[in-house]
């Protein structure tokens, strides 16, 4: 039995397809075709919307930080890296579990969501229903302990010309896609497609909507863990852009995931990212939602069962399992915003797990080098010398 994509997503597609032809077939302008992701493919009388990545957004309609109220000290945390990066951050009040009524709950089994994940659940709805009230384009919720690489719209451009390679139309071929496999693999679809390089993208029909593609939910930017698509997965596009040197990325003997085997570690070179399709994202303490998204969102995850925590909900969301639809979400691997640890008692990094008694020396940020937090000093006083927690090794350095 296989998951069948909704049939308005279809009607959509193919309405999109339809709309963008005649767009083209009406202009008098001949698109340039060209394969240097820095000379974007674009009509000249439009401007491209990928500059607004520079914004205070960051190509976004608005920046959500999720926390409670009485952590302060993240919210201070919060506030200056956002200054530090000219970004404009709105905060929403994380929900305690004793605030949620039971009744409120959907549930179709006694097994309902309870405790610390169950305010979790609602703190993310909360700020998806906002956005749906608002009418938002998309927006961007991170969750109040995160933290990001000083370079961050340098990689979110880098990842917005991916996704448009794997979800924007061929320019030269407006019914077809790059990635054979997308909106949804057919019967006769291989188990795998080849890499998109970085470096030679494909020309794709500009997005008008978002900077990231007209054609997304969610963009999962910040987790703790995800893998390719599998090969024998029926529904989700196989298709990977493998951006190679990127030197914002920390050699492959820094990296880690709850996700084994780690196949971004073991079958490709060190400084390697990937932006690929969800599959099995593990913790979403980032990641950006489109209208369309939020609007599904509401209805999968805020209205269907929730007997899970959220972040599991939206993984089930993206690859349309345990009774929901498959979505379109992409991914990037390593994502771009991690988990800050503070110095200080271990007891403070979570109010809903338990850390213990411990004490940790010093801060740290998972995985990102020249991150924000830890280099608050150096941009302060307007320095250039940053500090890389993950300064590349020489192989050869590392034996007696
Ligand atoms: C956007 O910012 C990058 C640096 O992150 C810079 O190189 C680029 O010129 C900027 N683009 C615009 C249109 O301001
Ligand atoms: C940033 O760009 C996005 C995408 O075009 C737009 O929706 C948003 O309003 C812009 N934000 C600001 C503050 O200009
Ligand atoms: C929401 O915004 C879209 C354009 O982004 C617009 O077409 C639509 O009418 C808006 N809906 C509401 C309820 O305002
Ligand atoms: C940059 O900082 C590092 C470590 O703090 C230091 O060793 C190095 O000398 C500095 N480089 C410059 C050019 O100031």
């Amino acid at each position: 039995m296989l998951p069948r994509v909704p049939l308005t997503r279809a009607v959509v597609a193919i309405a999109t397809v339809l709309v963008i032809s005649v767009f083209y077939f009406n202009s008098s302008v001949i698109p340039r075709v060209t394969s240097s992701p820095g000379a974007h493919t674009t009509a000249s009388s439009h401007r491209d919307l990928l500059d607004d990545i520079n914004n205070s957004t960051l190509g976004f309609q608005n920046i959500y930080v999720i926390g409670l109220p009485t952590r302060t000290d993240r919210r201070d945390g919060m506030r200056l890296q956002a200054a530090l990066s000219n970004m404009d951050i709105e905060f929403m009040d994380a929900v305690y579990p004793k605030d949620v009524l039971d009744k409120a709950v959907p549930a179709m089994s006694a097994d309902k969501l309870q405790g610390p994940p169950l305010g979790t659940w609602r703190a993310h709805i909360n700020v998806i229903h906002e956005i749906v009230r608002r009418n938002l384009t998309s927006a961007l919720i991170l969750e109040d302990d995160s933290d990001w690489d000083i370079r961050v719209r340098h990689q979110l451009r880098d990842f917005a010309l991916s996704a448009r390679a794997l979800t924007q139309p061929l320019l030269t071929s407006p019914n077809s896609y790059a990635d054979s496999t997308f909106p949804k693999p057919s019967d006769t679809s291989p188990a795998s497609v080849p890499d998109i390089p970085f470096d030679r993208l494909p020309a794709t029909v500009p997005p008008k909507a978002s900077p990231y593609g007209d054609n997304w939910d969610v963009l999962w930017v910040g987790h703790c863990g995800m893998h390719f698509p599998f090969e024998d997965n029926p529904v989700i596009p196989k298709g990977r852009v493998i951006h190679k040197d990127d030197e914002t990325v920390a050699q492959r003997r820094y990296l880690w995931t709850f996700n084994i085997p780690f196949t971004l570690k073991e079958k490709y070179p060190d400084h390697t990212r990937a932006v690929h399709h969800v599959q099995e994202g593990v913790c979403n303490l980032g990641y950006a939602v489109s209208q369309q998204g939020a609007r599904k969102l509401l209805h999968e995850i805020a209205l269907k069962d929730v007997n899970t925590a959220v972040d599991l909900l939206m993984r089930y969301f993206c690859e349309g399992t345990a009774g929901r639809k498959v979505h379109n979400c992409l991914t990037v691997q390593p994502a771009f915003f991690h988990h800050h640890r503070m110095a200080g008692p271990m007891s403070a990094t979570s109010d809903i797990g338990d850390y213990g008694d411990g004490f940790r020396d010093k801060a740290f940020t998972d995985m990102v080098r020249h991150s924000v937090r830890l280099n608050a000093d150096t941009l302060l006083e307007g320095g250039t010398n940053f500090t890389d927690q993950f300064p590349d090794v020489d192989e050869k350095d590392l034996r007696p």
